[in-house]
C-alpha cells in the first residue's frame, strides 16, 4: 500500500530562487509554501456532464481560501475532490487533471482514502454529533486508529476541546450526549472531533449557514485561531464572512474558476468583470 504523505512533509519547499531572484523575506516564503494544488481538473457525477471545468489553483499552507460563487457553480464538489468525498457517488469522478496533496496525487489507485482523510478532515453545513458522549464523539477518529489508553485519549480530547473553544462549557459534563449541546456547540464539537485526529487540512462546507450570528462569530474566531496550525478552505455564500475569515478566495461560476486571489484584492478591485458584478451584488 502507498505510504500517503508520511515522508514528503519535508519536502514541501518552495521552487528554488534563481542567483537574479529578489532575496524575500524567510517568513513569506514559508507563508507561501503550496499545500493543495489542483491541475486541470474536469469533474462529472454524470459521464460526459463536467460540472468543474479546467480548475487550476494553488491553496497555501496556514492560510484560509474561501471558496464563494452563485448556487450549483460547483464548490460544494470541489472542496469535497479534496479528500475524495465524491467516490461514494457512483460513476462520479475526476475526468480530467490531476489533484495534489503536499506534493501526493490523491486520485492515485494506490492511495489509501481513509489515510487520507485523516490528513483532510472535513466539517459540514449541518453539525452531526454522533448519538454519544461528548468524550466519545471527540475520541472517535483515536479510537478507529486504534488508540486505546485512556492517558493519550484524555489528553486529546482536552486538547481539542480547548482548540475549539469548547472545553470551559463541557469539561463538567464530558460523559453527556453530544447531541444536547446548541446548534453553534455541536457545530464546534464536530470541529473537535476533526481536529482531534490532527489532520493538516480542515475543508468546511458553509459551517455557519445553521447557526445564530453569536455562534458564526464564535465559528470565524475559531477559524482565525485555527489557522495557525491548520490549512483551512471554506465554502461560503456570506461574503462578510469571506472577506473576514479568509486571506484568498476564488470566484466560481457555472464550473469555472473565475478568478483566485488575495480577499482584500478580489473584494475590492477583482480582475475580471464577472467577480465584480457577483461582489457588488448585481448578480447571483
Ligand atoms: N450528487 C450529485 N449528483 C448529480 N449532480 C450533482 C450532485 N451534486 C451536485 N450536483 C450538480 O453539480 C453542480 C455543482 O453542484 P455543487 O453542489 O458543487 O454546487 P455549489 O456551488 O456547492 O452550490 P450551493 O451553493 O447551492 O451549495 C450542480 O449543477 C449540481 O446540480
Ligand atoms: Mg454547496
Amino acid at each position: 500500500m502507498k505510504t500517503y504523505m508520511s515522508d514528503q512533509e519535508d519536502q514541501m519547499t518552495l521552487e528554488p530562487q534563481g542567483e537574479d531572484a529578489p532575496v524575500q523575506d524567510q517568513s513569506a516564503v514559508d507563508a507561501l509554501e503550496t499545500v493543495i494544488e489542483v491541475d486541470h481538473v474536469n469533474f462529472a457525477y454524470i459521464p460526459g456532464t463536467d460540472v468543474l471545468k479546467d480548475i487550476s489553483m494553488n491553496i497555501n499552507k496556514g492560510e484560509v481560501t474561501a471558496f464563494i460563487g452563485p448556487s450549483g457553480c460547483g464548490k460544494s464538489t470541489l472542496l469535497r475532490c479534496l479528500n475524495r468525498m465524491n467516490d461514494l457517488i457512483p460513476k462520479a469522478g475526476l475526468t480530467q487533471g490531476e489533484i495534489r496533496i503536499l506534493g501526493t496525487d490523491i486520485y492515485h489507485p494506490e492511495v489509501d482514502v481513509i489515510e487520507l482523510r485523516k490528513h483532510v478532515g472535513m466539517v459540514f453545513q449541518k453539525y452531526n454529533p454522533f448519538p454519544k458522549s461528548i468524550y466519545e464523539n471527540v475520541a472517535y477518529g483515536l479510537r478507529i486508529q486504534g488508540v486505546n489508553r485512556k492517558s493519550v485519549l484524555d489528553e486529546a480530547v482536552e486538547s481539542s476541546l480547548k482548540l475549539a473553544g469548547l472545553w470551559d462549557e463541557v469539561k463538567d459534563r464530558l460523559d453527556s450526549s453530544g447531541l444536547g449541546l446548541s446548534g453553534g456547540q455541536q457545530q464546534r464539537l464536530c470541529i473537535a472531533r476533526t481536529i482531534a485526529v490532527q489532520p493538516k487540512i480542515i475543508l468546511m462546507d458553509e459551517p455557519c449557514s445553521a447557526l445564530d450570528p453569536i455562534s458564526t462569530t464564535i465559528i470565524e474566531e475559531l477559524i482565525t485561531q485555527l489557522k495557525q496550525e491548520f490549512t483551512i478552505v471554506i465554502v461560503t455564500h456570506n461574503m462578510q464572512q469571506a472577506t473576514r475569515v479568509s486571506d484568498r478566495t476564488a470566484y466560481f461560476y457555472l464550473g469555472e474558476l473565475i478568478e483566485m486571489d488575495v480577499t482584500t484584492k478580489i473584494f475590492t478591485n477583482p480582475s475580471q468583470q464577472k467577480t465584480e458584478e457577483y461582489i457588488s451584488g448585481r448578480f447571483g
